[in-house]
């Protein structure tokens, strides 16, 4: 069984408390605080609300609840404040603050961020009964390898586990895995999971996941740059032929239908892109929430879409 043939390397890791069962905890069980008006602000308001959080919930909970270590099979309907014919094709995340949710429960940062994965779940599972076709999220920045041994080797590990545990629950529930970034930097056995899963998810088409690890924006233009160079320089092609649509297509994101994020969220209350998708994002609708990642749930993400839903694109030109 593939499982056994790549086992998951506890060395370096940093044992967690064990978190308790998710499915445990009913969402009328757990304190809601508020929603809020978006305002100014955000970075007070987002350590008001997470020491709030923190305060009445267990540690490794979400505040969503019911989300297990597998996808849910039952769809959900679409909240009635949204509407079908505008839900995004493509979503991107700035999964931020596991660290800082971790730190106010006194726990290592690696608890964030198994906390993280919960999120990410459910984020997963909602986009599947939506109608979302592609969420690209980012879970380990190009600039992320300069953190503490301790934390990149538990998030390697980390990244490993929740594909292995997630491959057969993503092949049957139709969810394409694709893996953007500098691949060549993992160790080798994450890169052959991934090698795995992208090919044994390939023809799955309800939903993809794109999972930017060891990911900048800048690597990808200048990894799109080197291809169209080599291009030029074997004479397959022209100085002349360079234009947009042609860098795209060299860019890491043509690994789906739709490359560029119609919304792009980003929890934690930072305001800012952190080297994510630049090109990729140049007309996406940006949404800050001030909510941790591992606190982000079905309530924020339904915020998020009404927010994008009211929104006039106008890619440059005008709406009347
Ligand atoms: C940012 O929080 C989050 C990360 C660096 C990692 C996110 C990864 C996951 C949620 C796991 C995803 C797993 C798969 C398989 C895709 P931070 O640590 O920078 O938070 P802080 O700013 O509060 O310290």
């Amino acid at each position: 069984m593939f499982l056994q043939r790549l086992p998951i390397s506890a060395e370096n890791i940093t044992p967690l408390p064990k978190p308790h069962t998710l499915s445990s905890s009913p969402r009328s069980q757990t304190h809601r605080y508020p929603s809020l008006p978006s305002v100014t602000n955000l970075r007070s308001r987002t350590l008001a609300l997470a020491s709030q959080k923190a305060a009445v919930e267990v540690p490794g909970e979400s505040s969503d609840g019911a989300v297990g270590s597998k996808l849910s099979r039952e769809p959900e309907p679409l909240p009635p404040e949204l509407r079908p014919d505008l839900i995004p094709k493509h979503v991107a995340v700035i999964m931020d603050g596991n660290g800082r949710w971790a730190k106010m429960r006194g726990l290592m940062p690696s608890a964030g961020h198994e906390a993280g994965v919960r999120s990410l779940r459910r984020i997963i599972e909602l986009c599947c009964s939506w109608g979302i076709k592609v969420l690209t999220v980012f879970a380990f920045s190009y600039d992320n390898w300069v953190r503490p041994k301790v934390e990149v080797d538990f998030l390697m590990s980390l990244f490993e586990r929740t594909i292995t545990t997630e491959i057969d629950a993503f092949k049957s529930e139709g969810i394409r895995i694709s893996v953007i970034g500098d691949t060549t930097k993992l160790p080798d056995s994450l890169q052959r999971m991934i090698k795995y899963a992208e090919e044994n998810t390939k023809e799955s088409s309800v939903f993809q996941l794109i999972v930017a690890v060891s990911y900048s924006g800048k690597y990808d233009v200048v990894q799109a740059c080197k291809a169209i160079a080599e291009k030029v320089k074997d004479g397959t092609m022209e100085p002349e032929d360079i234009n947009e649509s042609l860098i795209e297509q060299e860019l890491e994101t043509n690994c789906t239908e739709f490359p560029n994020p119609d919304l792009m969220i980003r929890t934690s209350g930072e305001l800012r892109v952190s080297n994510f998708l630049l090109w990729q994002l140049a007309y996406a609708e940006l949404f800050f929430d001030p909510s941790l990642w591992p606190d982000f749930g079905k309530e924020q993400f339904v915020e998020a879409l009404a927010s994008f839903q009211q929104r006039q694109r106008r890619f440059g030109g005008r709406t009347s």
